[in-house]
């Protein structure tokens, strides 16, 4: 058992001044320093002037298959940026070995990130997820919207999750990713989403991420047609939203990015108590444009943020994720914005993955932050760890001092 005490203590929207925890591998006690200094004495560790405890970040979205893109793929629409994945697939995925995957990991872990979801389209990316020292949940990818290989696309993703379901550690979850609704088929929809419902595996897909998805998906024109011309003799989208929403309609999933999603579409999300993740610069890179907040807090729509990959992202970093963020949404309240946005990398990221972490609180896991502020701290703190340079002085997951 260990006991921290620190200058302040700032998690799921509340910030306590001189404040520490009790925590071994959960965390045990939040309590007054004072009270703790009179339980506990000479045990306690002062972490003195500056010190701010926060929950450990959570990236709900990476793909860590495309470390090695730096300056591969062409960034600013979402068709060229498409055509450019599939030109350069072979070269990137074969660029990122076991070396380049945890070296990714690391930066997260470096930058605060103390649980991801990674998105997994091949499976290369498994092994240095599973040695990795943060909560993984491991999303294997179906995708495919070809029905004559239907049956070949799916054995490879039963293989990919079967292989990643006999992989088993405290904080390693296989999971289930849907590409998206234009590029898989009802069939593996369907049958994918039914072995997720029963055995509970968490589930994420992509949605209206591009206007071009936006227009293939309602009539069937844009610039996907020729893409699908070309790449697979489709005259016609593989799914239309609605439909693609009701199949997810008794499994609460995470939508990544929903930047193109309608008024009802945004219904259907809200119904059926499903997650979107914010992902601010793979947006902007891929010239898809910004999500509106505001239809989201109306229909209380949880909105969490993540990275992407290095696909589509300059790093892994949930602090510039943020800071975008603010500087993007310019007509939210600043505060409250910056509220939101702690939470959607805290506690409403840990809701949606179904993790028991994202508070510092009695009972979840201690996976913590400890930062160091060098100005004097504020109600208005949560913009001010986002803006001014960041120390992370350590770093705990499950009570270990991992950084
Ligand atoms: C498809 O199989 O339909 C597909 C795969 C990758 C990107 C887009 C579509
Ligand atoms: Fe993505």
């Amino acid at each position: 058992m260990k006991i921290l005490l620190a200058d302040t203590l700032f998690s799921d929207g509340v910030i306590l001044r001189d404040h520490g925890i009790v925590f071994d591998k959960t965390i045990i006690d939040v309590s007054s320093n004072d009270n703790l200094r009179s339980r506990y004495g000479e045990q306690c560790i002062e972490l003195g002037e500056g010190s701010v405890l926060v929950p450990g970040l959570i990236n709900s979205h990476v793909h860590l298959e495309f470390s090695a893109n730096r300056s591969t793929l062409t960034y600013g629409e979402f068709m060229p940026w498409l055509s450019s994945v599939i030109a350069a697939r072979d070269e990137l995925v074969n660029d990122c070995d076991d070396g380049c995957t945890t070296r990714a990991i690391e930066m997260m872990l470096s930058n605060g990130i103390t649980a991801f979801g990674a998105v997994s389209s091949y499976g290369f990316d498994l092994e240095p997820c599973f040695k990795a020292p943060q909560k993984v949940v491991f999303f294997n990818e179906l995708i495919g919207s070809d029905p004559m290989m239907a049956d070949a696309l799916y054995g490879n993703f039963q293989e990919r999750l079967f292989a990643s379901q006999e992989l088993t550690r405290d904080g390693f979850y296989p999971s289930v990713a849907i590409h998206s609704p234009y590029s898989v088929h009802r069939v593996l929809i369907q049958k994918g989403l039914k072995y997720a419902q029963d055995k509970e595996l968490r589930v994420t897909t992509h949605f209206m991420e591009s206007p071009a998805e936006r227009e293939w998906l309602d009539s069937n024109s844009g610039a996907f047609a020729p893409f699908f011309q070309n790449f697979l003799k489709q005259t016609q989208a593989a799914n239309t939203a609605e439909e693609f929403l009701s199949y997810f309609r008794d499994v609460p999933t995470l939508f990544t990015h929903a930047v193109h999603a309608s008024d009802e579409e945004l219904a259907a999300i809200s119904e059926g108590n499903h997650t979107i993740i914010h992902c601010p610069i793979s947006n902007r890179l891929l010239g898809n444009g910004v999500l509106d907040l505001q239809p989201l807090e109306e229909k209380h729509i949880r909105f969490v943020c993540g990275t992407d990959g290095l696909s589509s992202n300059y790093t892994l970093d949930l602090f510039e994720e943020m800071k975008i963020a603010l500087f993007i949404h310019p007509n939210d309240d600043l505060l409250s914005l910056a509220q939101k946005l702690w939470k959607g990398v805290t506690s409403e990221a840990a809701e949606a993955l179904r993790l028991n972490c994202g508070k510092i609180m009695p009972d979840y896991d201690a996976d913590f932050l400890v930062m160091r502020v060098n100005y004097p701290i504020n109600e208005q703190l949560p913009i001010h760890l986002i803006n001014q340079p960041r120390v992370i002085e350590s770093i705990y997951i499950q009570g270990e001092k991992v950084q």
